[in-house]
């Protein structure tokens, strides 16, 4: 553990201490629901093993989760009813969905659980205490139950009530999925095997800076691609045609252009509009009103070199725009080759939601080592900092 700072782990729990217990357990199930169905249930399927543990050993489990940005108020589309059924379906057992957060009706349904039991509260985020880290709000979740588990790796990177102050008022320890990805993302930074390529897409620049110069400590290759090679190509002096991009980004990919590892695209795929005739652009062709779309089959070649011969890959974020298919082939032949790679001859990590999906799409999935179910949270991870619901856990 990190800064010598250690994390008790479910494991750790004797039988005794769980047995009847209730166990408020925070996950991340923000999963795409699509008319009142879960049309993505891979967050779902993460955190199974977990709850299996806890009521396997009659805790009787409470858990808490957000969906969406509401905001601190209730929007009905944004209810986790959908998930509970989900999940029941998952789990092969009944899921009890309380249409509330804190106070006496919740009180209530968890009183008239019996041991092994699963109850799923509604989105924390319909409170604004969740997001304001409020104090009350937080005493209010820690009255329902005797422990606590952190097991919603994926939005461990907020300062969430839940997340950062429920934690010190109960006896708290780690799920069987935050241990595992603390585990994996931890062994890429200390000792990845080398050859270590990594590929980052995506947009957002300022999001990203810092996770692309900390790997380019760490990696032979960081392979760029998505919205985010704009500014990086136009701080090397191409030019972008319509492309959007501001002159802070231009300034932020400036900075990082001087790191060894860094490896940017020589072609691209562009076109006047999304639903324009496309062309292959070398960089230094790009025509003015063009914009770029995805990367180039020259730059395909060129990453699929690095990824054949890498030892360590990690992919977060798609190289072009991926939800149309004449731009998503830079996504799908990069994700094709890196599966195929993994399990063997490479160790492959990816996540965040969009590359997750491109890896479905392609069948591939099942193929990597570790698909992290964190987005933003892998990033924060990857780039060294402290995750303020892991700290939340730690003790010194
Ligand atoms: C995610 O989907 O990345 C996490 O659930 C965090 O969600 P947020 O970005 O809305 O905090």
């Amino acid at each position: 553990m990190r800064g010598g700072r250690t994390m008790q782990s479910i494991r750790d729990w004797k039988s005794a201490e769980l047995d009847g217990k209730r166990i408020v357990v925070r996950v991340d199930l923000n999963v795409p629901i699509v008319r009142g169905r879960v049309v993505d249930d891979w967050r779902l399927r993460a955190v199974l093993p977990t709850i299996r543990f806890l009521t396997d050993r009659g805790a009787r489990v409470i858990l808490l989760a957000h969906l969406g940005r509401p905001k601190g108020k209730r929007v009905p589309e944004l209810s986790l009813r959908p998930v509970a059924k989900r999940l029941a379906t998952l789990l092969g057992k009944p899921v009890s969905f309380v249409p509330e957060v804190i106070g006496r009706r919740v009180q209530k349904a968890i009183a008239r659980s019996a041991p092994g039991d699963v109850l799923l509260l509604e989105n924390l985020r319909f409170f604004p205490g969740e997001e304001k880290n409020g104090v009350t709000f937080a005493r209010n979740l820690a009255v329902l139950g005797d422990r606590f588990v952190q097991d919603g790796f994926a939005v461990c990177h907020r300062t969430d009530a839940s997340l950062v102050r429920l934690p010190k008022l109960l006896p708290s320890a780690a799920g069987i999925l935050l241990s595992e990805e603390v585990a994996v993302l931890s062994h890429l930074l200390t000792r990845p095997k080398k050859p270590f390529v990594v590929l980052i897409g995506g947009a957002k620049i300022e999001t990203k800076i810092g996770v692309i110069r900390a790997l380019a400590k760490k990696a032979q290759t960081v392979a760029i691609g998505g919205t985010l090679l704009v500014p990086f190509l136009k701080a090397s002096g191409y030019d972008v045609g319509s492309s959007p991009v501001t002159a802070k980004d231009v300034r932020l990919a400036k900075q990082l252009l001087a790191l060894r590892p860094l490896l940017l695209p020589t072609d691209v795929v562009v076109a006047t509009s999304p639903k324009a005739k496309p062309f292959v652009r070398k960089v230094k062709e790009i025509g003015a009103g063009e914009c770029i779309y995805d990367i180039g089959p020259a730059t395909i070649r060129a990453y699929a070199k690095k990824i054949r011969s890498a030892q360590t890959i990690v992919w977060n974020g798609p190289m072009g725009y991926a939800e149309i298919p004449t731009f998503s082939h830079g996504s799908h032949a990069l994700a094709w080759i890196i599966a195929s790679r993994s399990r063997g001859k490479a160790y492959g990590v990816i996540g965040g939601g969009e590359t997750i999906q491109i890896m479905r799409k392609r069948e591939v999935i099942e193929w990597m080592d570790w698909v992290s179910t964190g987005g933003g949270a892998m990033l924060m991870f990857l780039e060294g900092k402290a995750l303020p619901g892991i700290a939340a856990i730690q003790k010194k």
